[in-house]
C-alpha cells in the first residue's frame, strides 16, 4: 500500500488533533470523513480540505476505498462504529474508552480477531516522552520492582458538559473520560499486570459547578448550560494487580482542590514522578540519595503524544509492527473501569476474573 487511506468516523474535538497530525506524515492520507452532526462535518470537511463527506458511517464505508477507519465519536457509538468498520475490511483505531463497557469491549477483540484486522486503542499516554523515557529507565531495572503507584487526573472546574455528562452517552464522568487515561499509563509501566479487584468511591457533590462565575477550560462545540448532567466528579479507587502491586486512582471533572496530573511509580530501586511533561527519578548511587531528571527531547522538535500515536497507527497499518496499545489492553482497562462503578455503587470490594 502506497499511503494509508484513513476515513474518520467522526468530525469533533480529537478527530480534528488526529486529522491535523496525520496529514503530517508521509505515509497516511485521510481521505474520507462523515459525522451524524451535518454541521461540524462540514466545518471539519472545510478546514481541512477533505473531499469526501458522509452523514453517517454505513455511507462512507460503502462509497469510499479505505484501509483504516479511525473512530472518535462518544463513547456510547465506539462500539458500534468500530465493528462496522472492522466488518468492512478496516483496520480500526478507536479512541478511549475502548467502548462503554467491558462487553461491547470483547466484541470489538472478537470481530477484529475474526476480520484479521488490527484495532488499536487511543491511549495517547502511551505515546507521550515522559511514558517513553519511564518505559526506558523501567526496562533497563532503574526501578526495580515496581509495586505501587498512583494515578492522578484532577480537574479543579473541568466538567466539559454536552454529552461528556450524559451518561447514557459518555457511561460516566472522570472516571471513564479522564482515569481511564492513567489507568492505562500507569498499569502499561507497571508491565501491564491483571488487575483482580478494585474498592471505589465516586461522589457528585459540585456536579458541573453551575454557581461558578468562571467558565471551565473547554467545551465540546455544542455544549449547552441545560445539558443533563447525571455523572460522578470525582472518583477514588484502589487498584490491585495479581502480581500485589496497588495503584491508588484519583480523578475529578470538580473539586475544590488544585489541578493536577502527576503519575507516580515506586519502585524497590527507584521512584518515578511524571508530572505533566516533567519526568523525574528518585534514587540512590553510592549510599546517596539522588534525583535523575531527563529531557523531554521529542518536544524540542515540535512533536506530540498525538503525532507519535497516529504514526504508530498508520505504522502499524503499513508495516504490520506490532501495536503497543492493543484492544487486550482495552479489555482490561474496561473491566477495571466496570469494575469501579460496580464498586461504587455497592460499597463493596469488586474482585476482577
Ligand atoms: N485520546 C485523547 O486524548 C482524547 C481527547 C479527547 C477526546 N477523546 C475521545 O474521543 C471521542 C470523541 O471526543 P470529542 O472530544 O472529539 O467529542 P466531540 O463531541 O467534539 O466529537 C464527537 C463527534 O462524534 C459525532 N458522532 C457521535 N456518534 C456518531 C456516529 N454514530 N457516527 C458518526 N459521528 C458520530 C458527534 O456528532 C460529534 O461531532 C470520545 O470517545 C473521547 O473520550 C480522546
Amino acid at each position: 500500500m502506497a499511503k494509508v487511506r484513513i476515513g474518520m468516523i467522526g468530525a469533533g474535538n480529537i478527530a480534528n488533533t488526529h486529522i491535523k497530525n496525520y496529514m503530517n506524515i508521509a505515509d497516511a492520507e485521510v481521505v474520507a470523513i462523515c459525522d451524524i452532526n451535518p454541521e461540524r462535518l462540514k466545518m471539519t470537511a472545510k478546514e481541512f480540505g477533505i473531499e469526501k463527506t458522509f452523514n453517517s458511517a454505513d455511507e462512507m464505508l460503502a462509497n469510499v476505498e479505505l484501509d483504516a477507519a479511525d473512530v472518535c465519536v462518544w463513547n456510547c457509538n465506539h462500539a458500534e462504529c468500530t465493528i462496522k468498520a472492522l466488518e468492512a475490511g478496516l483496520h480500526v483505531l478507536c479512541e478511549k474508552p475502548m467502548a462503554y463497557n467491558t462487553e461491547q469491549a470483547i466484541k470489538m477483540k472478537e470481530v477484529a480477531d475474526k476480520m484479521g484486522k488490527l484495532l488499536m486503542i487511543g491511549f495517547t499516554m502511551r505515546f507521550s516522552d515522559e511514558c517513553r523515557i519511564a518505559k526506558d529507565f523501567i526496562e533497563n531495572n532503574y526501578m526495580g520492582d515496581i509495586y505501587y503507584s498512583k494515578a492522578n487526573y484532577i480537574r479543579r472546574h473541568g466538567a466539559p458538559g454536552g454529552w461528556f455528562s450524559n451518561k447514557k452517552l459518555s457511561g460516566g464522568g472522570p472516571v471513564i473520560d479522564l482515569g481511564v487515561h492513567v489507568i492505562d499509563l500507569t498499569r502499561y509501566l507497571m508491565g501491564s499486570p491483571k488487575p483482580v479487584s478494585v474498592y471505589a468511591a465516586t461522589f457528585d457533590k459540585l456536579k458541573n459547578r453551575p454557581n461558578l462565575k468562571t467558565d471551565v477550560a473547554w467545551k465540546p462545540l455544542d455544549a449547552k448550560d441545560d445539558d443533563i448532567y447525571d455523572v460522578e466528579d470525582l472518583a477514588t479507587a484502589l487498584i490491585r494487580y495479581d502480581n500485589g502491586a496497588v495503584t491508588h486512582l484519583e480523578t475529578s471533572y470538580s473539586i475544590n482542590g488544585e489541578p493536577t496530573g502527576k503519575n507516580e511509580l515506586f519502585g524497590t530501586k527507584g521512584g518515578m514522578v511524571m508530572n505533566g511533561s516533567d519526568i523525574k527519578l528518585y534514587t540512590e548511587m553510592n549510599g546517596f540519595m539522588v534525583d535523575v531528571d531527563p529531557e523531554t527531547d521529542n518536544y524540542k522538535n515540535g512533536n506530540s503524544q498525538y503525532f507519535s500515536e497516529m504514526s504508530h497507527f498508520v505504522d502499524c497499518v503499513k508495516n504490520g509492527t506490532p501495536c503497543i496499545a492493543s484492544a487486550d489492553d482495552g479489555i482490561i482497562v474496561m473491566k477495571i473501569l466496570d469494575a469501579i462503578y460496580e464498586s461504587a455503587r455497592t460499597g463493596h470490594e469488586v474482585i476482577i476474573n
